[in-house]
């Protein structure tokens, strides 16, 4: 059994490769070991921020590690740097783009150098996805295009592309690897011995960049990374540096029901970055609904926005303004607004995300060169480690 999740006890799993079952995300932070955000954590990171996230008030990042920390370095002038990525599978969809929206703002807020990896190396070396590394190297392409359209700021953000970048990356990969041993990856990452040696050696390319600033590093993303963070937590200090802090998200629900995760093997189950709005109109109206099977039944029992997915999108992010979405929840519940509709709100705000994602994204090739690493970051960067 892997430490990380297991389907023997519980009915969910979560790894960083699959999300099965109904997750139950206070059994998982306990058995991964993180803390929930309190209250009070919050009304700091808000007061720090000086403003609010429906991603934050809603607990859509709910967990967290040491980022108490983050805020006590960042006031008292320490500072500290963001580090997310993506693994470039295929085209992005909506669960993949989440985090970088929220890292963007956190950039915005506390005016922090953000590193994006891109892990072209790691999808070829995941043998079930059949990908080349061709392939790999142009989805990497194409999703920076996407992470670019997200906002970040270019003068304080570096997207590099493992196998591009890994010349400057090795030197600090090896010294993560040699505090690593087989054992305790295959504890963590579930590896047999049929695993293929690179995905073996792969955690320590993943933990690199949280190492690519004496600062305290805060890692935004979805609680599926959260094993990486683990061993680079025990190692980093001993290396000299500090360990990484995180801040977890839930999973954006499929469109197919409120179990798993979106997943490219089941393209209706997700919304993709570059959908047009027909094909958000079907997806949404084919999507897994809490109404009842009539409308004469809907409005005299109500629906279920709980399992409802158009109402979980529009709470997991679609309806920022807290007083129309509770408007929304009880007028499901009442019975007043039927399924179609609320399917028809959610349409309308997917399609309008998208349309100006998708504007902004044309322009992003024109401004790729300002994020890879000939960019003044990287400079910068590299001369900290290594001079
Ligand atoms: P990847 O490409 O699987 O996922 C990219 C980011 O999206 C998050 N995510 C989701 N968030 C909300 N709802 C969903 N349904 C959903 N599905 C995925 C992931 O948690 C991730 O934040 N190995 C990584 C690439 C990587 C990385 C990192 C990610 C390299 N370094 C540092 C985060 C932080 C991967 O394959 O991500």
């Amino acid at each position: 059994m892997n430490i990380f999740g297991s389907k023997n006890n519980g009915d969910f799993m979560v790894t960083p490769w699959t999300v099965e079952g109904e997750v139950d995300y206070n059994k998982l932070v306990e058995k991964f070991g993180t803390s929930i955000i309190d209250d009070r954590l919050m009304e700091r990171f808000v007061s720090v921020a000086g403003e609010d996230h429906h991603l934050l008030r809603r607990r859509i990042f709910f967990s967290h590690r040491d980022l108490d920390r983050i805020l006590d370095d960042y006031e008292s002038g320490k500072g500290f740097f963001l580090y997310t990525g993506r693994g470039p599978s295929g085209p992005m969809h909506i669960g993949h783009i989440i985090p970088f929206y929220f890292t963007r703002w956190l950039q915005d807020r506390f005016k922090v150098n953000v590193y994006i990896q891109l892990t072209d190396d790691e999808k070829f070396l995941e043998e079930s996805r059949g990908l080349n590394l061709e392939d790999t190297v142009r989805w990497s392409n194409e999703n920076a295009l996407d992470i670019i359209a997200s906002g970040f700021d270019p003068d304080r953000t570096f997207i590099f592309q493992d196998t591009e970048y890994i010349k400057n990356m090795y030197p600090i990969a090896l010294r993560v690897a040699r505090k690593v041993n087989f054992s305790w990856v295959r504890a963590v990452f579930g590896f047999t011995y049929e695993t293929n040696i690179g995905l073996i050696f792969y955690p320590a390319l993943q933990i690199v960049p949280s190492l690519f600033e004496k600062k305290r590093c805060l890692i935004p993303a979805a609680i599926d990374q959260d094993p990486y963070w683990r061993v680079q937590r025990d190692i980093a200090e001993s290396l000299g540096y500090y360990k990484a802090a995180q801040i977890h998200s839930k999973f954006l629900p499929p469109l197919t029901g409120p179990v798993g995760k979106m997943s490219a093997s089941k393209p209706e189950s997700a919304i993709y970055l570059h959908d047009d709005p027909k094909t958000v109109r079907k997806k949404i109206w084919q999507a897994y609904s809490g109404g009842q099977p009539t409308v004469e039944l809907h409005r005299k029992l109500g629906g279920n926005p709980e399992v409802d997915v158009a109402f979980q999108w529009l709470y997991f992010f679609f309806e920022p303004d807290d007083s129309k979405l509770k408007k929304l929840e009880e007028d499901y519940r009442a019975g007043k607004l039927l399924s179609g509709e609320m399917k028809n709100i959610l349409i309308e705000k997917v399609a309008e995300f998208l349309e100006e994602h998708q504007e902004r994204r044309k322009e992003a090739k024109e401004l790729l060169h300002l994020f890879k690493y000939d960019g003044e970051l990287a400079r910068e960067m590299w001369k900290k480690i290594y001079k």
